[in-house]
């Protein structure tokens, strides 16, 4: 079973869009194996995003996410980093495939409701970053 790390952004608690992602995690057969809300501070956020650190993004980026609380997930399953990325949709709200949660619901680049892992080696930090062991069932 391979895991990935889910956000559901400052965005989609904001409007109330929680429930709607999970619905949609769970139709999707992926399984929620750890999961809390938290409000991240913008060193948190910094820390989260810093291979980005050089990105023009980065600053606006970084304050959106310690603009409000965010709940954070592990998803398990085959898979999973792909099937998560694809239900996702592009990062580009525009771009992103009919059915996706972004293209359901984004409005904008950078408040695209949702995060996902894009590799398993990011995965691992990401876990990491908000979960330990005791933290996260199988
Ligand atoms: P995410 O999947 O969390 O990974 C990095 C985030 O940076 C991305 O989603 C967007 O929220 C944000 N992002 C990526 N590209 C841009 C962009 N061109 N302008 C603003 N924000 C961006």
């Amino acid at each position: 079973m391979e895991r990935t790390l889910s956000i559901i952004k400052p965005d989609g608690v904001s409007r109330g869009l929680i429930g709607d992602v999970i619905k949609k995690i769970e139709g999707r057969g992926l399984k929620i194996v750890a999961m809390k809300m938290l409000h991240l501070t913008p060193a948190e956020a910094r820390g989260f995003y810093a291979v980005h650190r050089e990105r023009p993004f980065f600053e606006g980026l970084t304050t959106f996410m310690s603009s409000g609380p965010a709940v954070v997930m592990v998803l398990g399953g085959d898979n999973a980093i792909a099937r998560w990325r694809e239900l996702m949709g592009a990062t580009d709200y525009r771009k992103a495939a009919e059915g996706t949660i972004r293209r359901e619901f984004a409005t904008d680049i950078e408040k695209n409701v949702v995060h996902g892992s894009d590799a398993p080696e990011t995965a691992a930090f990401e876990i990491g970053y908000f979960f330990n062991r005791l933290e996260i069932f199988v």
